[in-house]
């Protein structure tokens, strides 16, 4: 069988943030940090089964070094093009930055929206249509190519809205980089003729680590024992409604944010340290900590009525729950910033930076041989380098 996967802004490993060491705010452009690269990334599993893999758009999991690029981690291309689909199956990623700060979009869209009045929100909602149309163009070039009847497209946010940007999630509480359902309730859907129920809702718990078993066992690649996943296979809660084997999910527990001044262990009942910003939902319950929430998510999704005075048992069993999974934390990475990252020392652009003792040798190596043989100053060297490039191009 061959399947296309499509994916859209969907992190791309199946473990919970704290057996990675990112669970601290996100990768930015000037750490020396990525996902470790002990990790097998889906792509990679997906090779594994006989699978092109490619990629286009954004990513996130670091690029300080060579080794930490889409390329190295599971992809044969990035910004790649499609390959023959009765020779290979194939599985794109497809990371969009829109809808995203700075807004920015073509004319011709905000013109339909002239009945908002809120300037980012009318960009947003031109965006949003903008993107709609590039996944029509996607969806015709599948077809044009052969791919769409035996495609599985899921779609998905990554997070929720950024409101200072022209988001809104509304009603939901919170916002991007919260653990309010505003900040991590996202919206997906799933596009095949493989789905057995098509046009159904699915309600059950499924978190992003679930794509990872569940598009490796679709794409019949093997899940062996040492991965120790996060995630489950929800396929069958997807196409036919079965409930979810998830009963709940660690939406994260972050020991650098201990800002919470209200928060302490007492208020944790000596269990949990509540100072710390962490959040896991079981069944309908909801706990956040940072002071102390807990909310039936069910029948209270938008978290407008704590109720954790009314189920303190309830509370100390998640205070439990958290401790249990603390346990299994690996260390923060979130390293100081790098200035060797500046693009100003990478020919004006953000790319990798970071060189091996290996790679540093060799520089050193040649730089010995263009000083003591080719006699030229820094300066005429770094002509050199750009004339190098030139003739590259
Ligand atoms: C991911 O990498 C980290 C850091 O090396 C390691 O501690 C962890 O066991 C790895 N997890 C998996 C599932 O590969
Ligand atoms: C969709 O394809 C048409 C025709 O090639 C092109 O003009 C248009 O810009 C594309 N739209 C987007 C949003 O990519
Ligand atoms: C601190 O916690 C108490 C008791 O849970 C709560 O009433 C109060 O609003 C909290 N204060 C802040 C600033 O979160
Ligand atoms: C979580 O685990 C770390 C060490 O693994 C420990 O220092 C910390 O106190 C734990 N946090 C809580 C709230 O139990
Ligand atoms: C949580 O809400 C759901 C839906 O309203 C309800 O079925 C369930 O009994 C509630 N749980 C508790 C403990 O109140």
């Amino acid at each position: 069988m061959t399947y296309l996967f499509l994916f859209l802004i969907v992190i791309i490993f199946h473990r919970y943030q704290i057996h990675t060491g990112l669970q601290h705010s996100i990768i930015r452009a000037s750490q020396p940090n990525c996902l470790p690269l002990e990790n097998v990334t889906l792509p990679q599993k997906l090779k594994e089964a006989g699978y092109a893999t490619h990629m286009v758009g954004k990513w996130h999991l670091g690029f300080y070094k060579r080794d930490c690029l889409p390329t190295k981690r599971g992809f044969d291309t990035f910004f790649g093009s499609l390959h023959n689909p009765r020779k290979q199956p194939l599985f794109l990623y497809l990371a969009y930055q829109a809808v995203h700060s700075p807004l920015q979009v073509p004319a011709r869209y905000l013109e339909r929206y002239k009945g908002i009045p809120n300037l980012h929100r009318r960009k947003y909602a031109a965006m949003v249509s903008c993107l709609d149309d590039a996944i029509l163009n996607l969806t015709l070039a599948l077809k044009r190519y052969g791919y769409y009847d035996n495609t599985v497209i899921v779609y998905s946010s990554d997070n929720g809205g950024q409101p200072f940007a022209g988001g809104s999630n509304w009603p939901l509480r919170g916002s991007k980089a919260t653990y309010w359902e505003g900040g991590i309730r996202a919206v997906g859907f799933v596009h095949s003729p493989l789905l057995l129920n098509k046009g159904t809702k699915c309600r059950s718990l499924v978190h992003v680590t679930d794509w990872f078993p569940t598009l490796v066992s679709l794409g019949e690649g093997t899940l062996d024992e040492d991965l120790n996943l996060d995630g489950y296979d929800v396929w069958e809660s997807i196409s036919e409604g079965y409930p979810s084997p998830r009963q709940d999910i660690l939406h994260n527990i972050d020991p650098i944010y201990i800002k919470a001044k209200n928060g302490s262990w007492k208020a944790g009942y000596g269990l949990w340290n509540t100072a710390i910003q962490a959040a896991l939902r079981v069944g309908h319950w909801k706990l956040l900590t940072g002071s102390i929430w807990l909310f039936n998510i069910t029948a209270d999704p938008y978290e407008r009525v704590d109720v954790s005075q009314h189920y303190p048992h309830i509370v100390k069993k998640m205070l439990m729950r958290l401790a249990q999974y603390n346990k299994t934390a690996v260390p923060v990475r979130y390293p100081a910033k790098d200035l060797r990252s500046n693009p100003q020392y990478n020919s004006g652009v953000w790319g990798p930076w970071y060189k091996d003792e290996k790679e540093q040798e060799e520089e050193q190596y040649n730089n010995f041989f263009t000083n003591h043989l080719g006699k030229t100053s820094w300066k005429d060297k770094s002509k050199n380098r750009k004339l190098k490039r030139k003739m590259k191009h």
